[in-house]
């Protein structure tokens, strides 16, 4: 009850990220591959208009921050990134998998990543993650093992590589903030801002 109240006396959150969107193209190859590679029924695929490279989870953030945050995401604008797609990998790579992912090969994304994020910092909206960035496109979620379970189910099929025209470089040109609205069927990513990149 103290943790309700106390709740709502913050003001409201939303939780964001700001990603590299990938080509209608690419989507809708990565759609039809995964008709197929992602059948296993202990896999969720990942919407077609969620499939992005997270540069920057921020969290829970005030929403009332989220006007500066967008001029930010903004102001980080760079040239528009060549993206080159690999086959899917697990993670945790080893054990039980929690998501599959393909790894993305982008100098462009890397240095669009690290310009944002040193931005974010520097207005203090974003804590850096520890670990390096590492760019990919999460494809599919595993379901849990049991209702209610964290622990994810054994995945019979694992998805297998991606078709050749998937692994030739692409270009990205738009990149959101999203806030990820949680719903007991996966969260849902609404677009709140979006910059266009130049080529
Ligand atoms: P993922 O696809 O590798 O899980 C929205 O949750 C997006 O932010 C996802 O694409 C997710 O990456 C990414 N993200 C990065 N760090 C996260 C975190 N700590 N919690 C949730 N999502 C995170």
């Amino acid at each position: 009850m103290a943790a309700v109240a106390k709740e709502r006396l913050k003001s409201p959150r939303a939780r964001l990220f700001v990603a590299l969107d990938l080509p209608d193209e690419t989507r809708e190859r990565l759609v039809a591959w995964g008709k197929d590679a992602l059948g296993d029924s202990a896999l969720r695929p990942v919407a077609p208009e969620s499939l992005h490279i997270t540069l920057a989870f921020l969290g829970y953030r005030p929403e009332k921050e989220i006007e500066q945050i967008a001029a930010v995401v903004g102001e980080s604008a760079a040239p528009a990134p060549w993206v080159e797609l690999r086959d899917p990998e697990p993670r945790p790579p080893r054990g039980r998998a929690r998501l599959y992912a393909l790894p993305a090969i982008s100098p462009g994304a890397e240095t669009l990543q690290a310009g944002l994020e040193q931005r974010l910092v520097e207005v203090g909206f974003y804590e850096p993650e520890k670990r390096p960035f590492w760019p990919h496109v999460t494809v599919a979620r595993v379901r849990p093992e049991a209702r209610g379970s964290r622990r994810p189910a054994v995945v019979s099929e694992p998805p297998g590589p991606i078709p050749e025209a998937l692994m030739e470089p692409r270009t990205s040109v738009r990149m959101t903030l999203y806030r990820s609205v949680l719903q007991p069927s996966g969260a849902r990513y609404v677009p709140l801002a979006q910059v266009q990149l130049p080529g």
